[in-house]
C-alpha cells in the first residue's frame, strides 16, 4: 500500500512538473516568434500543411541566419501538431545533398515545399520550387521527393520543367508565341508553387510560369509524381506569385501576390467554378487600412489551411520574410472571413479557433 502511494505521488509530481514545463499555447499571435516544443522559433518558411491520421504536419523551408539563409543549406523542416497552436519539431524531412552535382546540393534553392498523400500508391509526395546552385532563379524547376511516412525521410526523385511538348488547354493558335513557345520543348518554367488535392482525388500543381507573368495550373499524373500534360494558363500577363488555393462549397478561390521579391505587396484573389478555369480576378482580399492592404499585413501568401469539423473554416497562411536574417522570418496566420460569401482577411494581434464557431 505504502509503495503504491509513493508511486502515485511520484506520478502526480511528474505530471505537475511536465505541465509547468510545457506551457501549452492556445492562441495564434501573427507575426510574433512562434516557439516549437523545444522553445525554438519554428523554422518552416514558405510552408504548407498536410493533415494525416488526425495530426497536422507543417513542412517548410529551413532557413539559416543572415542572407545565406535565402538558399538551402539544411533542407525541408517538418513539425507536427494535434491542435495547430503547439508544434513538435520532427526534424528535417528532406535533407539537402552533400554531393556537388546533385540538384539539391548545399546552396541550391528549395522553396515553398508542399506535401500531399497519394492514396493510390500510399506514398507521401513532396513538391518544391527548385533552383540549381549558382544559377540565380533561371532554372525555374520543380523538385519531387517521396516517403512512406508523413514525417519522412523523403527520398529525392527528380526535377523537371512541367508539361514539355504540350500546349495549354485554354489557348488559341495566336497564343502560341513568346515564353510559352520558347519553353514548349523543354518544359514550362515553374517558380512559386503549391499543390492541391481536389475532393475527387485529382491533384493539381499551381505555379508562376512564363518568367512569372502567368500562373499555370496542371493536373498531376495519378501517382502525383509528374504533370499529366493537361494544363491551363490563368490570368496571362498579370505577374501573380505565391499561389494558395481553397475550395468553399463548389467555388475555388486562389490567393496570390504580385511580384516584388521578398518585399510584400498587395494580395490578389481570383475565383472559379472549376479548378481548370475560367478564373476571374475579384480584387484584394485584405480588409483594413490602406497601408495594411498595400502590403498584405507585411506578408505574402503560402497556403490555405482547411480547419476540419467547422463549416467553411480556413486559415490564410503567409510569410513575413526577413531576407537579411532569413531564419527570423515570421508567420502570419489569419482566419478567413466572408462578406456576402466572398472571402476576406483582416488583421488580428491574437486569435484562436473559436472564431470559427461564430
Ligand atoms: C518571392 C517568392 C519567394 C522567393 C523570393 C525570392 O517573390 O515568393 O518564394 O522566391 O521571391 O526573391
Amino acid at each position: 500500500m505504502i509503495r503504491w502511494l509513493i508511486y502515485l505521488g511520484g506520478i502526480l509530481l511528474m505530471t505537475s512538473i511536465s505541465c509547468t514545463e510545457s506551457k501549452a499555447e492556445s492562441a495564434f499571435y501573427p507575426g510574433e516568434i512562434w516557439p516549437d516544443d523545444k522553445g525554438v522559433h519554428i523554422n518552416a518558411h514558405g510552408g504548407g500543411i498536410l493533415r494525416d491520421h488526425g495530426a497536422w504536419y507543417w513542412f517548410g523551408e529551413h532557413k539559416i541566419a543572415g542572407g545565406a539563409g535565402n538558399s538551402a543549406h539544411v533542407g525541408v523542416h517538418v513539425y507536427s501538431s494535434k491542435d495547430l497552436y503547439n508544434w513538435k519539431d520532427q526534424g528535417i524531412a528532406l535533407q539537402i545533398s552533400k554531393d556537388p552535382v546533385s540538384d539539391i546540393t548545399d546552396g541550391s534553392v528549395i522553396e515553398r515545399p508542399k506535401v500531399i498523400y497519394c492514396a493510390k500508391t500510399r506514398k507521401y509526395v513532396m513538391w518544391f520550387h527548385l533552383e540549381l546552385k549558382g544559377q540565380g532563379y533561371s532554372a525555374a524547376r520543380v523538385g519531387v521527393a517521396v516517403s512512406d511516412k508523413a514525417i519522412g525521410p523523403y527520398r529525392y526523385l527528380h526535377s523537371f520543367r512541367p508539361n514539355a511538348g504540350k500546349w495549354p488547354l485554354n489557348i488559341t493558335n495566336a497564343d502560341k508565341k513568346g515564353t510559352l513557345a520558347r519553353d514548349f520543348e523543354g518544359g514550362q518554367m515553374s517558380r512559386d508553387m503549391t499543390l492541391y488535392v481536389d475532393t475527387d482525388g485529382a491533384a493539381y500543381h499551381i505555379t508562376s510560369s512564363e518568367e512569372n507573368e502567368t500562373f499555370h495550373i496542371s493536373r498531376l499524373t495519378d501517382d502525383y509524381l509528374g504533370c499529366s500534360g493537361e494544363y491551363i494558363r490563368v490570368e496571362p500577363g498579370q505577374f501573380n506569385e505565391a499561389p494558395a488555393i481553397m475550395k468553399v462549397g463548389k467555388k475555388y478561390y486562389l490567393f496570390s501576390s504580385g511580384c516584388s521579391g521578398w518585399a510584400p505587396n498587395a494580395a490578389r484573389l481570383a475565383v472559379a467554378d472549376h479548378i481548370m478555369g475560367t478564373w476571374k480576378h475579384i480584387g484584394n482580399p485584405c480588409v483594413g487600412t490602406e497601408d495594411q492592404k498595400k502590403i498584405t499585413f507585411d506578408s505574402q501568401s503560402t497556403y490555405i489551411l482547411p480547419v476540419p469539423g467547422k463549416k467553411d473554416a480556413f486559415i490564410f497562411m503567409a510569410d513575413r520574410w526577413r531576407p537579411n536574417n532569413a531564419i527570423d522570418g515570421r508567420y502570419i496566420w489569419l482566419p478567413i472571413k466572408y462578406k456576402q460569401g466572398v472571402p476576406f482577411i483582416e488583421w488580428l494581434d491574437k486569435w484562436d479557433l473559436s472564431i470559427f464557431n461564430k
